[in-house]
C-alpha cells in the first residue's frame, strides 16, 4: 500500500467513526411520526383537568379569546422581555391598515437576569419611564401589553404567575409570583409614570396575534430561538380548565409550553446519550427536554459534545483536546450558522471557528466532519420542530392555516425554514395546507395589539 492509500484508508475510517457517533441523531420518518403522535397525547393531557397538574406539556390558558380585527385605534405600549435584549414598543393605530411603531432596545446584563427579581423589575420600570418621557407620553392614558417569554399560569388577561424560569434567567423572588404585580410595584416605587391597564402574554401568543393582524388565517405560532415554544387556537369546549360560561368565545389561544415536552420521559425513545449528558449538566436538569434538543441555546453544546466524542475516538483533530473545546457551552449556534453558511468546499468560516475553539491547523477532513455534525444536529432540530407543528396543524384541522414564526434559529440559520417546511409537509395530513410566515418583532407587536384589542377606543359615531 502506498502512503497515499494508507492516508485514504485512515480518512475513511475516521469518517465512519464520525458517522457512527452521529447516527443516533439521524432518525427515520417513523420516529418523527411517533413524536407527532406522542405530542398530541401530551396536549390532551395538558388540556384535561384530571391530568393537567402532572402534564409536561402544560397547555396554559392565555385568556386571549379575541384576535385584532383591524379596527383598533389609539396608542399602545408593549414591553417585551425574554432574552438578553428587552424592548419597548409604542404602537400607533389609526383604525385602518396603518400601524406605526417606535421601538427601543435595552440590554439585560447577566446580573439582572440572575440576581434579585426586584432589580430586574426596577430596571424594566426605569427604561419604561425613560421611554415614556422621551416620547412625551406622560399625559396619555396608557395601556400596555407585557410579553413575558416564560411559562405563566394565568387566571385572567392581567394576571400571570411565573411557573418556572427557563433559558438563562433565574432571578430570585419571581417564581410563583404574579409578574404583573411585581412590575406594577416597581412602577409605583418610581412614582413618575402611570399605566392604566396591563395585559400579560407569552411571546408565542404575541407572535400569533401579530401574525393574525397580517393574515386572518393565522391559528398557530412557533418560536424557535434561544428557547422554543408553540401556541395555537383551541376550541374552548376542549379546554377543561376554562369555565367561560355562556359568554365564552368559541376559541382561546393555548400556550403549549412545548419546550417542556419530554420531561415526563415521553421523548426517551428519541433522546441520545449526548442529550442525556447535556441535560444532566444543565441548571434545570429534567426540565425543558424538547427545548434542549432543538433550540438555539443548546444546539452548539450538542455539537461540542459530539465533537468531544469524535476527538476521544481519535477520529478528529489528532485526538487533542483544546481548553476551549473542554469548556461547556463554548460553541455557539452562531458558529454553527457560519459553518453551514459557507459554500461546500470553502472551509474558511469553519477554520475560523476551529481557531476560536483553540485549533490553529485543522485538516480539511476535520472541517468536513464539523460541517457534517452541524448539519446533522440542525436538521434534527428542524425535523423535531416540524413534528410538533404537524400535531397542531392536524389539531386545528383547517383546510388552510397560517403559522406565525419568530426566533433567531428560524430567521438566521441557513436552510432551516426549508428543512422545517419539507418535514412538516410530510408529517401533516395532506388535506390540511399551511403556510409559515416570519413574524419579526412579533412578540412585542403582538403585545401592543393585544392591549389594543382589549382597550381600543371605540370609533366616534
Ligand atoms: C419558554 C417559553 C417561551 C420560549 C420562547 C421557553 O424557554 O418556556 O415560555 O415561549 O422559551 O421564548
Amino acid at each position: 500500500m502506498t502512503e497515499e492509500d494508507t492516508k485514504d484508508k485512515g480518512s475513511q475510517v475516521n469518517r465512519s467513526v464520525v458517522e457512527d457517533i452521529c447516527k443516533p441523531f439521524i432518525v427515520g420518518d417513523e420516529v418523527y411520526r411517533q413524536i407527532r403522535d406522542v405530542f398530541l397525547n401530551e396536549i390532551k393531557k395538558g388540556l384535561c383537568k384530571y391530568t393537567h397538574e402532572s402534564a409536561s406539556v402544560k397547555c396554559l390558558l392565555t385568556f386571549v379569546e379575541k384576535l385584532p380585527n383591524g379596527c383598533e385605534r389609539g396608542k399602545f405600549l408593549a414591553l417585551d422581555v425574554g432574552g438578553t435584549n428587552f424592548r419597548i414598543l409604542l404602537l400607533n393605530l389609526d383604525g385602518g391598515e396603518n400601524l406605526k411603531i417606535e421601538t427601543a432596545s435595552y440590554e439585560l446584563t447577566e446580573s439582572l437576569m440572575t440576581g434579585p427579581g426586584r432589580d430586574l423589575f426596577d430596571f424594566l420600570a426605569e427604561c419604561l419611564s425613560t421611554f415614556i418621557h422621551k416620547h412625551d407620553l406622560q399625559k396619555e392614558e396608557l395601556n400596555l401589553g407585557f410579553t413575558f417569554a416564560f411559562p405563566l399560569k394565568q387566571t385572567e388577561l392581567n394576571k400571570g404567575v411565573l411557573v418556572t424560569w427557563t433559558k438563562a434567567f433565574s432571578c430570585s423572588g419571581v417564581v410563583n409570583h404574579d409578574v404583573v404585580d411585581l412590575f406594577k410595584e416597581a412602577i409605583n416605587r418610581r412614582d413618575d409614570i402611570h399605566i392604566n391597564n396591563i395585559v400579560i402574554l407569552n411571546d408565542t401568543t404575541g407572535t400569533l396575534i401579530s401574525c393574525a393582524w397580517d393574515y386572518r388565517e393565522t391559528k398557530i405560532a412557533l418560536i424557535i430561538g434561544t428557547g422554543t415554544n408553540t401556541c395555537y387556537l383551541e376550541k374552548t369546549k376542549y379546554i377543561e380548565l376554562f369555565n367561560g360560561g355562556v359568554n365564552a368565545s368559541p376559541t382561546m389561544i393555548i400556550n403549549c409550553e412545548s419546550g417542556n415536552f419530554g420531561s415526563d420521559g415521553s421523548l426517551d425513545f428519541v433522546r441520545t446519550p449526548i442529550d442525556l449528558i447535556l441535560d444532566n449538566n444543565s441548571v434545570n436538569a429534567g426540565q425543558q427536554i424538547y427545548e434542549k434538543m432543538i433550540s438555539g441555546m443548546y444546539l452548539g453544546e450538542i455539537v461540542r459534545l459530539i465533537l468531544l466524542e469524535c476527538i476521544n475516538a481519535g477520529a478528529m483533530l489528532n485526538g487533542v483536546h483544546s481548553e476551549e473545546i473542554s469548556t461547556p457551552m463554548s460553541l455557539d449556534i452562531k458558529h454553527m450558522s457560519e459553518i453551514e453558511a459557507g459554500e461546500p468546499g470553502n472551509d474558511s468560516a469553519t477554520r475560523q471557528i476551529f481557531e476560536i475553539m483553540g485549533y490553529k491547523r485543522p485538516s480539511d477532513e476535520d472541517c468536513e466532519h464539523l460541517r457534517y455534525i452541524c448539519n446533522v444536529v440542525s436538521t434534527r432540530s428542524a425535523n423535531m420542530a416540524a413534528a410538533t407543528l404537524a400535531t397542531l396543524v392536524n389539531r386545528v384541522g383547517d383546510p388552510f392555516v397560517v403559522i406565525g414564526v419568530d426566533g433567531t434559529v428560524y430567521r438566521m440559520y441557513p436552510n432551516y425554514p426549508e428543512r422545517l417546511r419539507k418535514k412538516l409537509k410530510e408529517l401533516a395530513r395532506p388535506e390540511y395546507q399551511f403556510c409559515l410566515k416570519v413574524t419579526e418583532d412579533g412578540s412585542g407587536r403582538g403585545a401592543a395589539l393585544l392591549a389594543a384589542t382589549v382597550f381600543s377606543k371605540k370609533r366616534s359615531p
